[in-house]
């Protein structure tokens, strides 16, 4: 491997698999008993904030518990941060701090994170282990019912964009793992990267069907360490 290079990975919910995180789309994930638009829009917020919450407040719950924790494919990536001589930026779709538990740092969560709240009336970000419900105080402004989960619902516009736009410029190598890429603008990085002339390459238990110069098939807990192996030797 050439050294220097600037390497930008992205990843999705397939990489906590193995950790005991659902994944979104298979046929018992995330999503499979809700409706995605009644707990991930705006709308379905504003229909319904007490399932909302609820829906939130079971996820950070479970996260937090002795069940979950980061597996071989975190601890790689960030193994892969210490030790390559260049930059490496880590995207990932992911509302979970896995990649975090593991030693990543500076995680860009384009879809926000379990383990923030954020106040719709004034703005403040908090960090919290606790639920919340409609009769949450923002400790900011002392608005009541004001807090939501701080996380990217369908129709709002994604984190760190510019940041990451910019990253995909710049990469010679674009990673993404475990995602189905089916929700844009992610699914699109891969791209931008090629377009800049980076080489793409796609690590997922199947492959998906999206043209990345090369395709890793199997388990993230193992294919990444491995392609983490060949990264830095
Ligand atoms: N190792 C590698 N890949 C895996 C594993 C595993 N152990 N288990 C599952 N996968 C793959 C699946 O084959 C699938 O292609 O991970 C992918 C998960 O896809 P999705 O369920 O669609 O999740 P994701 O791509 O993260 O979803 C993107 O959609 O609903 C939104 O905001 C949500 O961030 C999420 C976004």
């Amino acid at each position: 491997m050439k050294t220097g290079l600037n390497i930008v990975i992205l990843t999705g919910s397939g990489i906590s698999a193995e950790s005991g995180i659902p994944t979104f789309r298979a046929s018992d994930g995330t999503w499979h008993n809700h409706k995605v638009e009644d707990v991930a829009s705006p709308e379905g917020f504003s229909r319904n904030p007490s399932l909302v919450h609820e829906f939130y407040n079971a996820r950070r719950q479970h996260l937090l518990s002795g069940d979950v924790e980061p597996n071989a494919a975190h601890d790689a990536l960030a193994r892969l941060e210490r030790e390559h001589d260049g930059d490496v930026v880590l995207i990932t779709q992911n509302v979970d701090d896995l990649h975090e538990r593991a030693g990543s740092t500076s995680v860009l969560h384009m879809h926000g994170e379990l383990l923030k709240i954020r106040c719709n009336t004034c703005g403040t970000v908090f960090p919290t282990d606790q639920p919340t419900t409609i009769e949450s105080v923002c400790d900011a402004c002392a608005g009541v019912g004001s807090l939501r989960p701080d996380i990217v619902w369908f129709g709002e516009m994604p984190f760190h964009m510019d940041v990451i736009e910019q990253a995909l410029s710049k990469a010679d190598l674009f990673a993404s793992i475990g995602t189905s890429g089916v929700v844009y603008p992610a699914a699109g990085f891969y791209q931008i990267a090629a377009a800049g002339g980076a080489e793409t390459i796609e690590i997922n238990l199947e492959a998906t069907g999206s043209r990345f110069d090369e395709t890793f098939v199997g388990r993230a807990s193992e294919t990444v360490p491995e392609w983490v192996d060949l990264t830095l030797s």
